[in-house]
């Protein structure tokens, strides 16, 4: 396995493959890998002949107040974690080597990035569309692959890449839980045990959702706030519970179409999210 760590060289070992005619994979991640990570990496596999893993806590995506000094990082064991799963290429640029100097263009994705995360994290989705498309350029990639835990944040680099031409193929993974339903997150590991007990209201209430909207004609409104009060009662405290369309991320008025249940909670100082995809109701059917 391969540890680039400035754009050069990746350039360098991207050209050759291309020249030898490969498929180039990429799965970005801010390293703290867990088994939802590695689980992307096998994902892609059939879908490229060379596998690169991105390793790099992006500064921008990050607020002020928010964990970008401690955030986990570990990338020895992350270099064993990909070298086990077969990785061709683990990049792990530096702060300055991403960011020179008179560094000043940005990617704003409008729409998509307002609302949700967007609203609570200014300047978050313009952090990590940056950094996605410098990844995208800097490993050459034919395709790319990015948990669907983070839904918005799919939407955000899908429509990106739609607008800014960007040829790379862009898969979403299936969110990847404990046993207990908790959705991995490489941030699980500041939870108390009693946090993390009572955060799996989260994931709970999400199927209770799912569920009600196939079996009931609850409407989104009133299920929005049972799982807004369920996150409460359960020592959270919610950010968000947004009932969606699955690709626009405007609010549902109904569940005529396509949706997505997204939730954003704090149990402590740890922020956790968390989706569903939603059943489609037949609203015109007579009871
Ligand atoms: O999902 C993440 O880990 C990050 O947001 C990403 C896509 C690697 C960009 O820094």
């Amino acid at each position: 396995m391969q540890i680039l760590t400035n754009p050069h060289a990746l350039r360098q070992w991207h050209t050759e493959q291309h020249r030898a005619g490969l498929r180039i994979g990429v799965v970005p991640t801010m390293g703290a890998l867990h088994e939802g990570h590695l689980q992307l990496v096998d994902q892609i596999r059939p879908h490229a002949d060379r596998v690169v893993v991105t390793i790099f806590v992006n500064p921008l995506q990050f607020g002020p107040n928010e964990d970008f000094g401690r955030y986990p990082r570990q990338f020895p064991t992350d270099c064993a974690l990909c070298e086990a799963r077969g990785v061709d290429a683990v990049y792990h640029p530096d702060v300055p080597g991403m960011y020179p100097d008179g560094f000043q263009t940005h990617v704003e994705v409008e729409q998509v990035s307002q609302r949700w995360c967007g609203a609570s994290r200014p300047g978050h989705f313009r952090g990590v569309a940056t950094v996605v498309l410098k990844l995208l350029n800097q490993t050459g990639a034919d395709v790319a692959i990015f948990g669907q835990k983070d839904w918005q944040q799919l939407q955000v680099i899908r429509q990106m890449c739609r607008d800014l031409d960007h040829p790379a193929e862009i898969l979403g993974a299936p969110i990847v839980r404990e046993p207990d339903g908790l959705a991995m997150s490489s941030r699980n590991v500041y939870l108390s045990a009693e946090q993390r007990s009572n955060a799996l209201a989260i994931s709970k209430g999400l199927w209770h959702l799912q569920q009600q909207v196939a079996s009931t004609a609850r409407a989104p409104a009133e299920l929005q706030a049972e799982l807004l009060a369920t996150i409460a009662a359960s020592g959270g405290q919610p950010e968000y519970v947004g009932l969606v369309q699955a690709e626009s991320l405007e609010p549902l008025d109904d569940f005529s179409v396509a949706g997505r249940a997204l939730v954003a909670a704090r149990y402590g100082a740890t922020r956790l999210i968390d989706n569903v995809e939603l059943p489609v109701r037949d609203v015109q059917a007579k009871p």
